[in-house]
This record gives structure tokens, C-alpha cells and sequence, in this order.
């Protein structure tokens, strides 16, 4: 058990994301493994989110327990401006060939927003140092790119960001793709792009995470990008949420036969053991800055940018992702999560309910709708007094699997989710 002096520690001295005046105590984890969290007062409580989707091969897996082990023997870290290391050429190495779009450039930073802020400041830069002036950026409605300034600026405008409103630029803003306006969509773009000189289009491919799991169609936006690609548009694609097999590929956009411009990705990176970000390039973008010009440089660099630790899990998380019995699994749980989302939509009417590959969303329809739903408490104490960590989106709820789940682990957060359902009114 816990001193409950340090519990009052935490309560009273450190700040946690989204606390609130009436936030609870936190509950204290000792440690975990596989797919449990354990607490110090002997609860084991299954991780059905991948921990704020991070973790992709469960909880200290043995095989990054020991490649952060060895390497924090090796080399803890180096700066790494003018120095290099192994791991980061490793992962590098295994990342290019693995996916399959040509991409030349890694820039590492440290989290996903540092991700997409970079990858924004690379296509801004990219025009200014032609001299051109292309200074707009465009994005989806219900965007979320992070909670740093350009991150921000490219999300959409809500009360996450609402204290902020004056300090962020302007982006415009389309509507998410679909069947019925994709049309009019390029249409209004085509015209846009004809007048207006914009510099990058960012964008959460195939679905919005933080929205609520907004799922669309990839043919849609494979036509966004060939139309961004025909007036020079920069297009990145940020994956944060949806690298490394999330979506069933490596990449979202692996799911199109077009390849955006910049990738950035974190979150599941290093398997969910340590932060990194990484903004992935094709070499016409990295062309722009090589010059004799010593102002024409990037100049951005965090001080844990490209941490030898972190890289070497990230190398060995790619490298446990891309054997076949992984493959097998995640092609697995993409099967289960289809067809159990399959008999949930026809089992009930007051639900929509979605799967991406691996990912799994229910939309609970309901008039107290969004982020600030109050069903969101609801439904997060009902798991949790069940030892399930779900965490929904305000009326959205989702089970993101880490793919060491098995077919029973699944089967048991299915069966959990349906007697759930049964128990709300119709
Ligand atoms: C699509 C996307 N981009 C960026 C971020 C920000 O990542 P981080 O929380 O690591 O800064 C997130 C976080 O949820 C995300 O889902």
C-alpha cells in the first residue's frame, strides 16, 4: 500500500492534464504488464486504450525492457546536432524501407504536437526560403494537431484552445470529406487554390482521434491531395494517432496510392515506452533548406531530439511490429473489432458505431452530445468499477486494443461493452 502522505502530495502539488476543481484522487499505478495496469491497493485494471494511445505491444514488453536496458548501458544521450548514434540510423534505416512511400528525411523531436509543429514551421519555411510567399495553411473542421502554438492554430477552434484564440493564426478550414459534398468540396478548393497562395494542407488521415473517432473515406482524401499536389499545396499527413498499424497498415495513408508530402508521427513510436516525434519528409522538401546559405537552415532543435534511448526502443518496436506473428495478431484484432462492431450495429439502434483496422468507436446518440458530454463520466466509472480502463470521448466511446490482446481478452471487453449497451435506454 501507498503512504498516504505521498497520495497528498500528489493531490495537492502536482498538476495533471485536464484537472479540474472537483478531480478525484488519482489512482496510483505500481506497475504493469501486458495488458493490466496494477494499483497499490491490489487492483488489476485491463488497459483498453493503449494507454492515451501510446502503448502498442502491451506494457513492458520484454523485448524494449531490454533494448531500453542495453542502450541505456551504451549511450544515454548525445546532442545531436553534429552527432549521430546507431539507433537513430536503425530506425531510420528500417522506417524508409518499411513503408511503402519514397520518403528521404527524418527530423526527430520529442511528442506529437512538436510532430506537427515542426512539419507546419518546414512547409512555411520551405516557400520563405524561395522567396515566395505562400503563408496559409488548411485543415479539416474538427481538427486536434497538439496543444502547442502552431499546433493549435492548426486545430480547430474550441474551448480546448478558446483562451488562446488571439494568439493563433488564421488556417481555413473544409469540411471532412463524404459521399455527398466531396464534389463541391474540390470544387471550392479548385478555386481557392487558383487565388489564394496556400503553403501546406495538414490533416488527420482517415480519421479524427480527438474529435470522436471521425472516420472517412480514403478515396475521398487521396482526390484532396491530388488536387493539393497539382497546385503545389505542401500536404502532411500527421499520424500521430494512427502510425504503426493502428489503421491495419503502417500508415494511414498507406491505405491511398498517393503519398503526402510530410508524415509526423510519435505517440506509438517507441511501443509507448518513451516520448519521440518524428516529421518525416520527401527529399523536395528537405531540397529547400540545403543551401550555402546559412540562413536558410531549419533552425529548430529540441535538446532530447533524437534521444539514443528512444530511438533504440522505437527501432525495436518496428522491429517486433513487422514479424509475421505480429502481423498475423493485428490483422487478427482488425477482423474481431469489425465483426464485433458489425453485430453491435445491428444489435441497437441508439448507437453508430465504426471500425477503422484495429480501432473500434461507438457513438452513443444522444442529445447530450460532444467533448463535455456527461455520458463520459458515465461511461468511464462504469468500466472502471469493472477493473476496464475506457476512456471516452465525451458520447464516443472506443476500444483501442494493444496488439498483445488475445482473442479471450477481446472477447472480454466486447462481452463488457455489450451488457453496457443493453443497460442504457433505447
Ligand atoms: C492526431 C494527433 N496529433 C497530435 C497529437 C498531439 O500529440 P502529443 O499529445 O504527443 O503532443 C495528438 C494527440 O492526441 C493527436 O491525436
Amino acid at each position: 500500500m501507498t503512504n498516504s502522505l505521498d497520495k497528498n502530495i500528489d493531490h495537492k502539488h502536482i498538476w495533471h492534464p485536464f484537472d479540474a476543481i472537483d478531480t478525484p484522487e488519482n489512482l496510483y499505478i505500481t506497475h504493469a504488464q501486458g495488458i493490466y495496469l496494477h494499483t497499490d491497493d491490489g487492483r488489476k485494471i485491463i488497459d483498453a486504450i493503449g494507454s492515451w494511445w501510446v502503448n502498442l505491444h502491451g506494457h513492458s514488453h520484454p523485448a524494449l525492457v531490454s533494448a531500453l536496458k542495453d542502450q541505456a548501458e551504451r549511450l544515454e544521450h548525445v546532442i545531436f546536432s553534429g552527432f549521430t548514434h546507431q539507433p537513430a540510423i536503425d530506425f531510420t534505416r528500417e522506417f524508409l524501407k518499411a513503408t511503402q512511400y519514397p520518403y528521404d528525411k527524418i527530423f526527430f523531436s520529442d511528442n506529437g504536437s512538436t510532430a506537427t509543429e515542426v512539419a507546419i514551421k518546414m512547409a512555411f519555411q520551405y516557400w520563405y526560403n524561395q522567396g515566395k510567399a505562400r503563408t496559409k495553411l488548411l485543415a479539416f473542421e474538427g481538427a486536434y494537431h497538439g496543444d502547442t502554438f502552431g499546433a493549435m492554430a492548426a486545430g480547430d477552434r474550441s474551448s480546448f484552445n478558446k483562451p488562446f484564440f488571439p494568439f493563433l493564426f488564421e488556417v481555413t478550414f473544409i469540411p471532412l470529406p463524404s459521399d455527398d459534398n466531396i464534389e463541391e468540396l474540390l470544387s471550392k478548393l479548385e478555386t481557392q487554390f487558383a487565388t489564394e497562395a496556400f503553403a501546406g494542407f495538414i490533416f488527420e488521415p482517415l480519421i479524427q482521434g480527438a474529435a470522436g473517432m471521425r472516420i472517412y473515406k480514403a478515396k475521398h482524401l487521396e482526390r484532396i491531395i491530388q488536387l493539393c499536389q497539382k497546385y503545389q499545396v505542401i500536404t502532411i499527413a500527421d499520424e500521430v494517432f494512427t502510425g504503426f498499424y493502428r489503421t491495419g497498415k503502417l500508415l494511414a495513408t498507406e491505405h491511398m496510392h498517393t503519398a503526402p508530402d510530410i508524415v509526423c508521427l510519435s505517440k506509438g513510436i517507441t511501443g509507448g515506452f518513451m516520448p519521440l516525434g518524428a516529421t518525416v519528409c520527401k527529399e523536395y522538401i528537405y531540397k529547400a533548406f540545403e543551401s550555402t546559405d546559412v540562413y536558410k537552415t531549419f533552425f529548430h532543435g529540441h535538446s532530447y531530439t533524437g534521444n539514443p534511448l528512444a530511438l533504440a526502443l522505437a527501432y525495436a518496436s518496428l522491429k517486433l511490429l513487422l514479424k509475421h506473428n505480429t502481423q498475423i495478431q493485428i490483422q487478427k484484432i482488425c477482423t474481431l473489432q469489425a465483426n464485433f462492431s458489425a453485430y453491435l450495429s445491428q444489435k441497437y439502434k441508439h448507437i453508430r458505431c465504426n471500425t477503422l483496422g484495429t480501432i473500434l468507436s461507438i457513438e452513443i446518440i444522444s442529445s447530450d452530445q460532444g467533448y463535455f458530454s456527461n455520458l463520459k463520466e458515465t461511461i468511464y466509472h462504469y468500466f472502471l468499477s469493472q477493473d476496464i480502463l475506457l476512456r471516452p470521448l465525451g458520447n464516443v466511446l472506443y476500444f483501442l486494443p494493444m496488439y498483445c490482446f488475445t482473442e479471450t481478452e477481446m472477447e472480454f471487453i466486447h462481452t463488457s461493452i455489450d451488457s453496457f449497451l443493453d443497460k442504457l435506454p433505447q
